[in-house]
């Protein structure tokens, strides 16, 4: 990220960039450390999942004015926020699904009431679905098509080819991928997964080593009207 993202912010002239960032913290979860560090690489909002409370150090920033969402479809109560409105700017929503990932409050539904909520303007809304299931990340795409600039999938590590404008203007990919290790079982070990898949024995995970793979997702977006006017994968390699 420190390496590629200024450069590449430069290029396309970026004026916003979100990162998952629920695995930095050597795999799993997100520090403090590491959240800076993304800041200073240029990361302006930090979105997460499931994982976001491995490292507890993490938790009571998630209530402070860091830029770090939570999923927003949590459970009432829950601490940190599920969307954020960044510089007047732009809207950064993070919800979870539940297909094969948890019985989280209905992502749908949670979306309904946020966008009944929020005013007209920035009009530009990003939504980051943090999801196993393709279909339901396809089915989420559909279902916020033409109410959202943006539907990008995360959570699998798993880049998909499937970057689409909607019908209605909603830019959307089913997963950006990640930024990690390439000889890796989508960022960890190899040997440490197959150990885990062969004897169904716990095995403790580290991150693979090696040349890293850098996914992302480019979109433009009207700012007036909220339209997704383009969207293009971006991948890199480094190392
Ligand atoms: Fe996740």
């Amino acid at each position: 990220m420190k390496e590629l993202l200024p450069g590449l912010k430069q290029q396309y002239g970026v004026n916003l960039t979100i990162a998952n960032a629920e695995n930095v913290a050597g795999g799993l979860g997100l520090t403090l450390a590491t959240a800076d560090e993304l800041f200073s690489a240029g990361v302006d909002v930090l979105t997460s999942g499931n994982h976001i409370w491995v490292q507890k150090e993490i938790i009571p920033y998630l209530d402070s004015e860091m830029p770090i969402l939570r999923p927003l479809n949590y459970p009432p109560g829950v601490p940190g926020r599920g969307y954020i409105v960044f510089n007047n700017q732009a809207v950064v929503i993070n919800i979870i699904g539940r297909t094969f990932i948890g019985n989280f409050d209905c992502p749908f539904r949670a979306m309904d009431k946020l966008l009944a909520e929020l005013g007209p303007k920035p009009a530009v809304i990003i939504a980051d679905f943090h999801a196993e299931a393709t279909s339901e990340k396809m089915a989420m795409g559909r279902y916020l098509d033409g109410r959202v600039s943006a539907v990008l999938g995360t959570h699998t590590h798993v880049g998909t080819i499937d970057a689409q404008l909607l019908p209605q203007g909603t830019a959307y990919v089913t997963d950006i991928g990640m930024t990690g290790p390439i000889d890796s079982v989508i960022g960890d070990d190899t040997d440490a997964v197959l150990d885990r898949f062969l004897s169904m024995m716990p095995h403790r995970l580290t991150v693979g080593k090696g040349k890293v793979t850098f996914n992302a997702i480019l979109i433009r977006v009207d700012e007036e009207t909220g339209r997704a006017t383009g969207i293009e994968r971006i991948n890199r390699e480094v190392g």
